[in-house]
């Protein structure tokens, strides 16, 4: 791995607050969200770690993390934090090599997360409904470097048809009735495939579930991830006042050819 930046490279400036800003460092003055227009291209050669000015500002120059990727993500529609990301990974057992079909694309945060987690060999293919929502994903995905894993699918995963892959390693829905996608996830999936519905409402959760129980799934459960940030002061340790209440259910279940 290069140790300085290279013309090309995607880097994530921090400041002395730990506000982070994703920068292309490719030649030429542009537009840049929270420094505003600069050429970015002096940075080629700082060492990744370092401090460097940037538009009379200070910042460390990062090697962008999935973290910084998620965090400094351009988005429209609501989008699926890291807190729940990283769940999803862990419960769709997403890893090196798999293939993961996504029902809702958005903005291309979740995409991301996917993307990141199934390099090398693996490939995700993201469907919408709308096409500027996946124009947002692709535009998020191409600016985390990870377009070569994905593909972008204008469909409606609810649709009869509407994922016509096999053998897929695990389906990830993000979208008001992922209860309707049920057969054609499971249809898509390998056996003990992995499923996951991402709701903002118990409704849905419930629904999910339900949905779910009357079907070949087996391991269905709902969880909530509550983050609680801890603010580490001089004085002493107390949580951050800015603790996000809610995000999400998630809904995980895997596909088998036959229940008990
Ligand atoms: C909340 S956004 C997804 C956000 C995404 N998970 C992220 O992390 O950025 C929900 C998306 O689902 C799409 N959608 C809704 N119903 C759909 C369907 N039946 N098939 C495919 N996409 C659908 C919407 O157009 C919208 O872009």
């Amino acid at each position: 791995m290069d140790l300085k930046v290279a013309s090309g490279d995607r880097v994530v400036l921090m400041d002395s607050d730990g506000r982070k800003i994703a920068v292309v460092v490719a030649p030429g003055a542009r537009r840049v969200g929270g420094l505003g227009v600069l050429d970015p291209s002096p940075l080629v050669g700082a060492a990744f770690g370092s401090t460097a000015t940037v538009g009379n500002r200070r910042f460390t120059v990062l090697r962008p993390s999935l973290l910084d990727l998620l965090e400094t993500l351009e988005r429209r529609a609501q989008i699926i934090l890291p807190k729940d990301a990283c769940h999803i990974l862990l419960g769709c057992d997403i890893s090196a090599g798999k293939t993961v079909v996504e029902g809702g694309a958005g903005s291309g945060a979740m995409t991301t997360a996917l993307a990141w987690a199934v390099r090398p060999g693996g490939r995700v293919i993201t469907c919408d409904v709308r096409p500027d929502s996946l124009r947002q994903a692709r535009h998020n995905v191409e600016r985390a470097g990870l377009a070569e894993v994905c593909s972008f699918r204008e469909a409606d995963v609810t649709a009869p048809g509407g994922i016509p892959e096999r053998d897929i390693d695990a389906v990830v829905l993000d979208i008001p009735e992922p209860w309707r996608a049920l057969d054609g996830a499971w249809e898509a999936l390998r056996p003990c495939g992995h499923l996951a519905c991402y709701t903002p409402t118990a409704n849905q959760a419930e629904q999910s579930v339900r949905a779910l129980r009357g079907r070949r799934f087996i391991g269905v459960r709902t969880v909530e991830v509550l983050e609680r940030e801890m603010a580490v002061v001089e004085k002493g340790i107390r949580p951050s006042f800015e603790m996000l209440g809610h995000s999400g259910y998630l809904t995980f279940a895997r596909k088998v050819l036959e229940t008990l």
